[in-house]
């Protein structure tokens, strides 16, 4: 993706160090955080300066090929089995961590520099997936087609392309007219910092609306779409997204609104029977009584929102139920959100 004239991945690898756009400081700054061991770049998903399932995935198969460049010749198994325990207890609900340090660990069995290359390798086919679904996810795309999304999904989420944005940037590519209502989405505000910026260096018109304003657009006809991302799959069709996705979903469908998810085959996890089994990541409470933004000086400034000596509570993902999807968007096609539609696509 271009920032400006320059081509920027969301995360890339050069030698032993990974490199990250650091999505914390956007979109006041744009900076390159480097990370020289395994254990920075976990810290780096641990602290969100890279966020979204894919992005995720891609920095923990990279943080598993520093581990094995890291490792001493006489320990080398006991020292990559801890650093992938430490890598993957860094954010439990996006399935493609587990997806990118697992294929990278049993690659590095055979040597270090498969390690590397499948870190590689996983990185490039996000890239080619997440191509293929924005031309699946283009179908549904009308022209002069208004189009909702939530968090970020777009290609800070997911090397290149995005999931639920590819199909907008392909739609627009090809000269549909299309309008996005991008969700804020508290507490970190990935829609209106994120997706936002995104689509501004994309020249897509947008307009970031408060989370609680979907009853009142949808109600009022103002949407003819909605795509969002996952974090994980499970095998019945159950997607687990940011929080607020499940709200929104409940929504589409009380209002006729076809609601989409858009994902690669990566993020589905055969292994988990339904949503009631993903994990749920709960986050810091300073997420929600605190919020980061600009000064009048444009200092970059934290600020207390909340009522002093409140708690909040942050459960940072909700589970779509598969009843209120209208269909995922996939790299092979668009498939039903069911379980014989998803163990197809599985064995494809
Ligand atoms: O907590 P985050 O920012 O890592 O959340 C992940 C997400 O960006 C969303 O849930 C997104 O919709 C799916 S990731 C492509």
């Amino acid at each position: 993706m271009k920032i400006g004239n320059n081509d920027y991945k969301t995360v890339w690898m050069e030698g032993h160090d990974v490199f990250l756009i650091e999505q914390n400081l956007l979109p006041f700054k744009f900076e390159i955080y480097k990370s020289t061991t395994y254990f920075e770049t976990a810290n780096a998903i641990k602290t969100m300066i890279v966020r979204g399932a894919g992005a995720i995935g891609v920095a923990a198969g990279y943080a598993m090929a520093q581990a094995f460049l890291q490792a001493p010749e006489n320990d080398l198994l006991n020292f990559v089995t801890k650093a992938k325990n430490e890598i993957e207890a860094t954010r439990p609900t996006a399935r493609n961590l587990f997806y990118a340090t697992e294929l990278v660990f049993e690659a590095g069995k055979i040597s270090i520099q498969n390690a590397v290359e499948k870190a590689n390798e996983i990185a490039s086919k996000d890239v080619d997936d997440t191509r293929k679904i924005g031309e699946f996810g283009n179908e549904l795309i009308k022209d002069g087609f208004s189009i909702q999304t939530h968090c970020n999904a777009g290609w800070l989420a997911f090397v290149d392309y995005g999931t639920a944005l590819s199909p907008i940037y392909y739609a627009n590519h090809v000269g549909k007219k299309i309008f996005v209502y991008v969700d804020e989405t508290r507490p970190r505000s990935q829609g209106a910092r994120l997706t936002a910026w995104e689509l501004k260096n994309e020249n897509i018109p947008h307009v970031i609306v408060p989370d609680n304003a979907g009853a009142y657009l949808m109600s009022k006809g103002k949407v003819d779409l909605m795509i969002v991302g996952a974090d994980r799959i499970a095998a019945n069709g159950d997607v687990a997204n940011k929080i607020g996705t499940f709200e929104k979903a409940i929504l589409a469908k009380e209002f006729g609104i076809p609601f989409y998810v858009a994902a690669p085959t990566s993020t589905f996890d055969d292994k988990c029977n339904s949503g009631n089994e993903i994990i749920i990541e709960n986050r810091n409470q300073d997420e929600v009584l605190f919020q980061t933004g600009l000064n009048v000086k444009g200092e970059l400034e934290k600020v207390l929102v909340c009522s002093p000596g409140s708690n909040a509570l942050n459960p940072a993902f909700d589970v779509t139920l598969a009843k209120y999807i209208s269909g995922i968007i996939t790299e092979k096609g668009i498939i039903k959100a069911e379980k014989e539609s998803i163990a197809l696509l599985l064995k494809s």
